[in-house]
């Protein structure tokens, strides 16, 4: 897989005539995260010019609803091109299950190929003593992404999303072709942002990451273009596994 095929660039903040208009100044470009901000400001039509421009689409939308309701959601989100979209693995196996095989479905009946599942195991945002005083769980926060990303595998769905610092404990226990994917990605010299734990790209993918998601470092850089080929050499140099 070359450099580029790794990376997928968060169009966070944007409105569509920006997404597209930012998507299309990298040359290279091959992924594009579109979230919950984008999707509900502009719908499908933005998947569909994004796709236009030839780029491929993770629609990280967080799915997470009663096992029927999701399952519609992502046989819809694989017909319109998504190939990798986001449901939360505490909705459990069923709902997991049928959201696989409903994508697989819907993508199949709209010509196009299987998708992957990500499943999104504990937001960044909890910490083990929020989990316990907010919502009852008394569990650290590395045993409970190990114990949602083997309720993913188990599921059968393509991977989970990961901080970078889960990856390699992950990638022990699920080999490839179960995907890690990776925010947190900060190439060296540029700003942390609001992220606290983070790794280069190439230290991202010798843990085990199989793709990673950038955002800032690429969309708000002076100079995106320097700031995605950066990124990519610096995994064609050290970041071979
Ligand atoms: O700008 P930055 O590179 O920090 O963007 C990272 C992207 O990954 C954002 O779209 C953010 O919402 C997403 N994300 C994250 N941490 C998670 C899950 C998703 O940063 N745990």
């Amino acid at each position: 897989m070359n450099p580029e095929d790794k990376i997928i660039i968060a169009l966070d903040g944007m409105d569509g005539e920006q997404a597209i208009s930012f998507a299309s100044r990298i040359k290279g470009l091959r992924w594009v995260k579109v979230g919950l901000e984008l999707f509900v400001l502009e719908g499908p039509d933005v998947l569909i010019k994004l796709r236009e421009l030839g780029l491929r689409i993770f629609l990280d939308l967080k799915f997470h609803d009663i096992p029927a309701t999701m399952a519609g959601s992502c046989r819809r989100a694989a017909a319109i091109g998504a190939e990798l979209i986001t449901v939360h693995a505490c909705a459990g196996l069923k709902a997991l299950q049928d959201s696989q095989w409903a994508a697989c479905e819907g993508a199949a009946q709209a010509g196009l190929k299987s998708p992957t599942l990500l499943a999104v195991t504990v937001l960044t945002s909890w910490d083990s003593k929020k989990l316990a005083r907010e919502i009852g769980i008394e569990q650290s926060i590395q045993s409970r992404v190990e114990e949602l990303a083997l309720l993913a595998s188990q599921a059968r769905i393509g991977g989970c999303i990961c901080s970078p610092w889960e990856a390699k404990a992950l990638r022990q226990r699920h080999p490839l072709p179960f995907d890690l994917v990776t925010p947190g990605i900060r190439p060296k010299g540029t700003d942390l942002n609001d992220q606290a734990r983070v790794m280069t790209p190439s230290e991202a993918i010798q843990s085990g990451a199989s793709r990673l998601v950038i955002g800032r470092p690429v969309t708000c850089a002076e100079d995106p273009v320097h700031v995605f080929d950066m990124c990519c050499s610096d995994i064609a140099s050290h970041g071979q596994v």
